[in-house]
């Protein structure tokens, strides 16, 4: 799917990720500064990947992990800093939490220091259990 604002595009279509780009916006990141290439490529083609694109440049990308029929998990969601503030970050989550295949489903994500954008959408606080592996 694909939606359009202004010069702006957001696409599901894996085929249009720049893993290049993907792998310097989660190089910036609190949570996945050390992942690589290979270990970023695998997780796009094992879950749904959103870009969002400036005409052809990438400049905003997440993803989630789903099963398309009771619950999905949305994670590293980012907006170039260069892009951040006008709307872009808003208009990607709209977008994934619309997206025919997945809107039915319950959402989860996690976030140290974002609850305020996401309680935009609706979410709120809760507690989790994780096992976490180093990759
Ligand atoms: C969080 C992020 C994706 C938001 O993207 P963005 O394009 O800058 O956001 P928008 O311009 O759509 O802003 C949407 C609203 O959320 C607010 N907001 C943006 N980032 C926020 C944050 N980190 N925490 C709380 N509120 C935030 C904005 O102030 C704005 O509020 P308004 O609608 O009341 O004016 C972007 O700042 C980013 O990539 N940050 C670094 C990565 C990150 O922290 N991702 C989330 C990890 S859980």
């Amino acid at each position: 799917m694909e939606w359009f604002k202004d010069n702006f595009t957001i696409s599901d279509d894996i085929e249009n990720i720049d893993l290049d780009v993907v792998l310097l916006l989660l190089s910036n990141t609190y949570w996945a500064s050390d992942r690589t290439k290979e270990t970023i490529e695998k997780s796009i083609n094992n879950s749904m990947a959103f870009g969002v694109y400036d005409k052809d440049k990438q400049i905003g990308f997440a993803r989630v992990v789903t099963d398309k029929t009771v619950f999905s998990w949305i994670l590293d969601v980012v907006i170039d800093e260069n892009y951040r503030g006008r709307g872009l970050g808003k208009w990607l989550m709209t977008c994934i939490l619309e997206h025919p295949e997945i809107k039915h489903t319950s959402f989860a994500l996690a976030t140290l220091d974002a609850h305020d954008f996401y309680k935009k959408f609706m979410f709120k606080e809760n507690t989790y259990m994780r096992l976490k592996k180093e990759i």
